[in-house]
C-alpha cells in the first residue's frame, strides 16, 4: 500500500498527492513528473518502474543525457488533475523567468536512492516554485484537511517561506486565515519552535506559527534536522489544527503541538491553492528540498498518519552520490581547462576576480598559479570545493550568478551561504569528454565562461545574459587537468 491507500482506507481521501520518487498510491501506474531539457526544449513524462513503485530514473537520466533538464511538472497522483507546475508571480514577487513565472527545479538537484533504486527529489532555491490555482477538491473555507511531506532537513533558510500546501488562488496575501500550509525552515514565525531552528510550522498567512501563542516559543517544537524529515500540519472543521513531525528513516511521529488555532486563526479562509517552494504571496526567498508529499480532506487521525510514518520509513529513503562526473581527489591541484578554445585557457583568479586565462607551461609560475586550486571537500559538506593554491582560505564561489575568489571573512553574505554557494558538483562535461560543474546551491546552473572571459553559474536556455542556448555546449564544458602550478 501507498501513503494515500492508507488515507483513503481511513476516511480521509487524498486529493493531491505528489512525488517525483515514488507512486504513493498502489495501483499508480501514471506519470510522475515531468522534465524538459535544454538542448531541444523537448519533454517527457517520468514513471514508476512498476505500478506503484518508485520511479524509473533511467529514463530521466537517459533523455537528459549530454544536457540539462528542469522539473517542469509534479504530477498528482490522487486523480483529482491538481499537478504542479512553475509558479506565476504573486503579491510579493515576480519570478524571473518570461511572464513573471518562478524558475523550477533542476532534475539532478537532489538525487536520493528510495528502496536501493536511484531517483530524483525537488531541490528549491531562490526564485523557485510551483503553484496550482485552479485545483479540484482541496479544501477551502473552514474544511478539514490534513498534509504530510517528506524533505531533506538539512537544506533550508530563514527566509519566506518554504511551504508545501494551501494558499490563496490569486497569488497574493489575503490575510490571517487564507493559508494553511507545512513550512519547513528556519524563519522565527509567530510562534516558533525551541533552538535555532529548522522548525516544521504551520503558514496560516500573516505568520508561521509552531504553537498558537503569538510572539512565545513552544517548547514541545524542536528543531529538527533529520536528513529525511517528515512533516504534518492538519486543521479540523472545528477549532482544531496540529503539527507533527518525525525522521522519515526510522520511529515515529511527535506530536508538536494540537489545540485550538491562534487569536484571529479561527474560522479559517482556506482558499484551495498550492503551493511547493514558496509563500501565499510568491515570497520566494526559501530552499527546501522535497520527497513527496499529500493533502488530504478530512482530518486524519494520529493513528493513520502513523500507518503513513510507517509506509514512508519502509520506502527505504537513503542517500546517494551527489554527482555523476569524473571524480575529484581531494587534496590534488587542478586546473580547470575551458573546452572550444584555441591554445590552452583555464579558469583563474586575479584577487577576487574569475576569468578565462590562457596559461601554458611557459608561462610564469605566478600566471601557473592563478589557474591552479586545491580539491577540497565541499565546504558545506556535500561534493568539492576549489581553493586557490595561492590565496589559503579563499575558494571558487558564486555571487550573484557570478564566479569570485571569496573567502568567508571577505564575503559578501552569510556563512552559510558562503559554504553553500562554493561548492560545486562535477558532472559529465555537455561536449561528451570532460566535467560540468554544477552549483550545488543552484543545481540549474553550471560553470559557464562567456565571450568576454568572465565565468559565470549559466544554464542552457534561460532569463539572463549568460543563459543562452548558444555555445552553451561547449561553454560549460571543462577538463580537469593536473594543476599547472
Ligand atoms: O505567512 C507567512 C507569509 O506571509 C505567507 O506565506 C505569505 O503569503 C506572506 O508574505
Amino acid at each position: 500500500a501507498g501513503p494515500c491507500d492508507i488515507y483513503n482506507a481511513g476516511g480521509y481521501p487524498c486529493v493531491a498527492a505528489h512525488s517525483t520518487t515514488r507512486s504513493l498510491l498502489n495501483s499508480y501506474n501514471g506519470p510522475l513528473y515531468q522534465v524538459t531539457r535544454g538542448s531541444d526544449g523537448k519533454s517527457t513524462n517520468i514513471y514508476p518502474l512498476s505500478t506503484g513503485g518508485v520511479a524509473n530514473a533511467a529514463t530521466q537520466d537517459s533523455f537528459c543525457k549530454l544536457t540539462t533538464c528542469l522539473i517542469t511538472v509534479i504530477y498528482d497522483q490522487s486523480g483529482k488533475g491538481n499537478d504542479l507546475s512553475a509558479a506565476p508571480s504573486g503579491g510579493a514577487a515576480s519570478g524571473p523567468v518570461s511572464g513573471g513565472y518562478d524558475f523550477v527545479a533542476s532534475a539532478i538537484g537532489a538525487r536520493v536512492k528510495v528502496g536501493g533504486h536511484e531517483a530524483y527529489g525537488v531541490f528549491t532555491t531562490l526564485a523557485t516554485g510551483y503553484r496550482r490555482d485552479n485545483t479540484n477538491g482541496i479544501a477551502t473555507g473552514n474544511q478539514p484537511e490534513g498534509i504530510y511531506a517528506v524533505v531533506d532537513g538539512t537544506h533550508y533558510n530563514g527566509n519566506c517561506c518554504w511551504d508545501y500546501g494551501n494558499a490563496e488562488t490569486n497569488n497574493r496575501d489575503n490575510g490571517a486565515t487564507h493559508m494553511e500550509a507545512l513550512y519547513f525552515g528556519s524563519a522565527r514565525g509567530t510562534a516558533a519552535g525551541t533552538g535555532n531552528g529548522p522548525w516544521i510550522q504551520a503558514d496560516l498567512e500573516n505568520g508561521l506559527f509552531a504553537g498558537n501563542q503569538s510572539g512565545s516559543v513552544n517548547p514541545n517544537s524542536p528543531s529538527i534536522n533529520y536528513r529525511f524529515t517528515t512533516g504534518i500540519v492538519k486543521g479540523a472543521q472545528s477549532n482544531l489544527w496540529s503539527i507533527r513531525g518525525g525522521n522519515a528513516q526510522s520511529g515515529s511521529l511527535s506530536t508538536f503541538f494540537r489545540g485550538p488555532r491562534p487569536a484571529g486563526y479561527y474560522p479559517m479562509n482556506k482558499e484551495g491553492a498550492i503551493i511547493l517552494g514558496i509563500g501565499g504571496d510568491n515570497s520566494d526567498g526559501a530552499q527546501g528540498t522535497f520527497y513527496e508529499g499529500v493533502m488530504t480532506t478530512g482530518f486524519p487521525s494520529d493513528e493513520v498518519e502513523n500507518q503513513v510514518q510507517a509506509n514512508i520509513v519502509a520506502a527505504g529513503y537513503a542517500t546517494t552520490n551527489e554527482y555523476s562526473g569524473p571524480a575529484l581527489t581531494v587534496g590534488s591541484a587542478v586546473s580547470l581547462q575551458a573546452s572550444g578554445l584555441s591554445g590552452q585557457q583555464y579558469i583563474g583568479h586575479n584577487g577576487s576576480s574569475v576569468s578565462i586565462m590562457p596559461v601554458s607551461s611557459s608561462s610564469s609560475e605566478t600566471q601557473k598559479q592563478d589557474v591552479t586550486f586545491t580539491v577540497r571537500s565541499g565546504n558545506n559538506g556535500h561534493c568539492f570545493s576549489f581553493e586557490a593554491v595561492n590565496s589559503p582560505g579563499s575558494f571558487i564561489r558564486h555571487y550573484a550568478y557570478q564566479l569570485y575568489v571569496d573567502n568567508s571573512d571577505n564575503q559578501q553574505r552569510s556563512p552559510s551561504t558562503f559554504a553553500d554557494d562554493s561548492t560545486f558538483c562535477p558532472e559529465p562535461g555537455f561536449t561528451g569528454s570532460g566535467s560540468a560543474f554544477r552549483s550545488w546551491s543552484y543545481p540549474t546552473r553550471f560553470f559557464r565562461r562567456v565571450s568576454d572571459g568572465d565565468v559565470y553559474i549559466g544554464t542552457q536556455g534561460g532569463p539572463f545574459a549568460w543563459d543562452s542556448a548558444t555555445n552553451f555546449v561547449q561553454q560549460a564544458t571543462f577538463t580537469a587537468r593536473n594543476g599547472l602550478a
